[in-house]
């Protein structure tokens, strides 16, 4: 995933996030067992907002709600596999019975195997990557949307990668599924903020590249923190809403770079 950052973008805000500031809010974050998922959510929740964590694997969530936890943090944990419709709308029954989530991220995705050009990669392969990064990101906002338009006041804020890019270091070959699965979250994220009225109605929708972070999928080797990856998605989901406040956009450090 080298060559992902992009220097050249102009930061359009550089105000520090303020503690309290997401007091009463309730965030949702898929994936947010491990990785920048994780990061975002300990954010999310030492900004004020109570995070309610999906993750596939209920060790990993319990251990991820549990570090919030014994913080003094707002959180808790829920099982679900992001690409399974049924189970989504099982999530979101007991969440809503609840709860009004006001924020949503969708950070949950899983890498390519590291040969799938195109015509190397099996049906089963590229259904499992698309079904996790691009169904997954519709099934979370096919349950957790509609309060959030119904009450004209949301942050939708999904995980794409400069990989899924049609510019720069975009979509240029190699790992198929993963970069075409992106490439359908930027074409969402833009189809879905339009139809949302592009702000105009209380619900912002945005995409992030996090560029190549330390994870389990970005590797020991890479040259951000997941904290650093996880900065702009807290930005986003704090933002204040008015005339200039720009949505539907590909962001990345806070700045708006090309789809
Ligand atoms: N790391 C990078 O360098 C980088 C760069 C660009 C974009 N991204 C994007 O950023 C997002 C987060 O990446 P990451 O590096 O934090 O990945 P990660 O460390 O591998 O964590 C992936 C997270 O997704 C969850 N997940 C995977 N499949 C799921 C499913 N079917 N249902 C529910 N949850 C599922 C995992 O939960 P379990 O613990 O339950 O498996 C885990 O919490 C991904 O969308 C990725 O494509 C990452």
């Amino acid at each position: 995933m080298s060559g992902e950052h992009n220097p050249e973008a102009v930061v359009v805000d550089n105000s520090a996030l303020v503690p309290g500031s997401l007091t009463n809010q309730v965030a949702v974050v898929t994936g947010g067992s491990r990785g920048i998922g994780f990061a975002a959510s300990l954010g999310l929740a030492k900004l004020g907002a109570h995070v309610l964590i999906i993750g596939q694997n209920a060790e990993n969530v319990t251990n991820a709600t549990q570090q919030l936890q014994s913080q003094g943090l707002l959180s808790d944990g829920f099982v679900g596999d992001v690409s399974k419709p049924e189970q989504m709308d099982q999530v979101s029954a007991q969440i809503l019975n609840r709860f009004t989530p006001t924020i949503l991220v969708n950070s949950a995705g899983v890498m390519s195997e590291k040969t799938a050009k195109t015509l190397k990669t099996s049906v089963e392969e590229w259904d499992r990557v698309l079904s996790i990064n691009l169904n997954g990101v519709f099934n979370a906002i096919r349950v957790f949307a509609p309060i959030m338009v119904e009450k004209r006041n949301g942050r939708i804020i999904n995980l794409s990668a400069c990989l899924g890019r049609m510019s720069g270091p975009g979509t240029n070959g190699g790992l198929a599924p993963y970069r075409i699965s992106k490439a359908g979250v930027n074409a969402l994220t833009k189809n879905f903020a339009a139809e949302t009225g592009n702000g105009k109605r209380g619900v912002l929708v945005d995409a992030i590249c996090p560029a190549h972070c330390q994870t389990d999928m970005g590797g020991p080797d890479a040259p951000r923190s997941a904290e650093q990856g996880a900065e702009t998605i807290l930005w986003l989901a704090s933002r204040n809403l008015n005339e200039q406040t720009q949505t539907g956009l590909l962001w990345e450090d806070r700045a708006i770079v090309p789809w």
